[in-house]
């Protein structure tokens, strides 16, 4: 899809068909994430994939925002890659990790599927359900799938405030 309707026809799927998603659209989506930009190019993140029934299922041991999609990414940070601004010790990982978040969730909507970005979930939880290292921190979940026939995007979709409110300028 041509990239301004991409960013415009996105919408937060939440009600998924549970049809699986072929293996050549994962792999498409997955090569997303690597002409992501990172900072210094370190390219700290790694992708845990959940397909099998009982790893979805365990999600909802985590989060209460599963939807019942037949599959999940997980984008994880690693702190300890990430580049560190000098000047006030900032970690750039969740900056990282969330510019792949977005590569990923575009892609998966370009196919035809649909996602929710999801940061509620509980962290300690994710780490032990998938034996997460200690050295991975877990950013964004993405329960992926085809849409249901009845999925709509939910009212806050719409309300997008308008650009005189978050654009200022310094014209001196
Ligand atoms: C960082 C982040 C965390 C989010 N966490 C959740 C979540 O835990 N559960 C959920 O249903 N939606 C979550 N969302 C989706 C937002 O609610 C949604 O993007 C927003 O309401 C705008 O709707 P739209 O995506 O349909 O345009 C999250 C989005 C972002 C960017």
């Amino acid at each position: 899809m041509e990239y301004h309707k991409l960013i415009k026809a996105r919408y937060s799927v939440r009600k998924f068909s549970p049809r699986p998603v072929e293996d050549e659209k994962i792999q498409t989506i997955l090569e997303a994430a690597r002409p992501a930009p990172t900072a210094v190019d370190k390219q700290p993140y790694r992708l845990l994939i959940l397909k099998g029934t009982d790893s979805v299922a365990k999600l909802k041991d985590c989060t209460p925002y599963a939807f019942d999609a037949p599959m999940a990414i997980l984008v994880c940070g690693c702190p300890d890659e990430a580049w560190v601004r000098p000047y006030d010790g900032q970690n750039a990982v969740f900056i990282d990790a969330a510019i792949i978040g977005t590569h990923l969730m575009l892609a998966i909507h370009d196919l035809g599927l649909g996602a929710t970005w999801v940061g509620h979930f509980d962290p300690a939880a994710i780490r032990q359900a998938y034996n997460l290292p200690a050295t991975l921190e877990p950013v964004a979940l993405f329960p992926f799938g085809y849409p249901a026939d009845d999925a709509k995007p939910a009212p806050l979709h719409e309300k997008r405030r308008p650009l005189a409110e978050m654009v200022f300028y310094d014209r001196f």
